[in-house]
């Protein structure tokens, strides 16, 4: 495997966007390939045999750039599909939920531990299989907040709607001694403010798009695979797969920064 290789992120839409933001300022030498499955987005409210059947067909659609590790920036992929695609892969698959229950497990200070994601990665019992292993004293709470997906996509993330939302989906975590939430989502970071607000100033908040990129830096490290910069920078592709426009006129709010040049790809072939 090759340093100068790029690094495969993957989401089922726009949102894995902050995980690659997080990314690149941890690792600005890194070459970048972003896949967002725009065509089937959102993936949070399918069956886990669904979800993992797109995630293997972009996976493989990814492997065909010689990516050298693949980062699946989706919390559905990740709490459904990392053993298939770690099977089907030649390269290590990292997915954000083991990165984010470390975190969380290390932040919590004795009270409980929230898991906020989409309906499908609430169902899946990943992350509370996981801090149930790392932080067995924890009580884990599980909500599924479908409603925060669309309002990030919309740029609807501050104000009286989204702190409705906001509300109507967290206000009795206040009475339930949270003292952690993770963000198991990769919209809801776009969301913090409100969040933080609603749960109270005691409840850190994890973000797994920060957490993520540790452990994609550790293991870069380890396998002697991280790139030096020498004298050209690095190089960030991004494609989807359906509707480039509108994934170029939202990426912004997601990345931080213009998103450039979005390819339009098939995955069909
Ligand atoms: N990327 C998804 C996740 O992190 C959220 C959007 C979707 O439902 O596809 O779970």
């Amino acid at each position: 495997m090759d340093a100068d290789a790029p690094i495969g992120v993957f989401d089922s839409g726009v949102g894995g966007l902050t995980v690659l933001r997080a990314l690149t300022a941890r690792l600005p030498d890194e070459h970048t390939i972003y896949l967002g499955d725009t065509a089937r987005v959102p993936y949070g409210t399918r069956s886990g045999e669904v979800v993992t059947r797109y995630a293997l067909m972009s996976a493989r659609h990814l492997a065909r750039h010689r990516i050298k590790l693949l980062v699946v920036a989706c919390n559905t992929v990740s709490a459904h599909s990392l053993p298939a695609l770690a099977s089907a892969l030649p390269i290590p698959v990292l997915g954000v939920i083991e990165p984010g229950a470390q975190l969380a497990a290390a932040r919590t200070r004795g009270g409980a531990i929230a898991i906020l994601g989409t309906p499908a990665t609430i169902a899946s019992g990943a992350y509370q299989r996981t801090l149930r292993r790392l932080a067995p004293l924890a009580p884990v709470i599980a909500r599924a907040c479908p409603l925060f997906v669309p309002l990030a996509e919309e740029g609807w993330t501050d104000g009286e709607v989204p702190r409705l939302v906001a509300e109507r989906y967290l206000a009795d975590l206040r009475r339930a001694r949270v003292d952690t939430a993770v963000l198991g989502c990769t919209h809801y970071p776009l969301l913090a403010r409100t969040i933080a607000e609603v749960l109270g100033p005691e409840v850190a908040i994890v973000d797994s798009a920060e957490a993520i990129t540790r452990s994609v830096s550790t293991l870069l490290r380890e396998h002697g695979l991280l790139r030096e910069s020498g004298d050209s920078a690095a190089r960030h592709r991004t494609l989807c797969t359906d509707v480039p426009e509108r994934f170029r006129s939202v990426a912004e709010r997601f990345l931080g920064r213009p998103v450039g040049e979005v390819e339009l790809v098939d995955l069909a072939t």
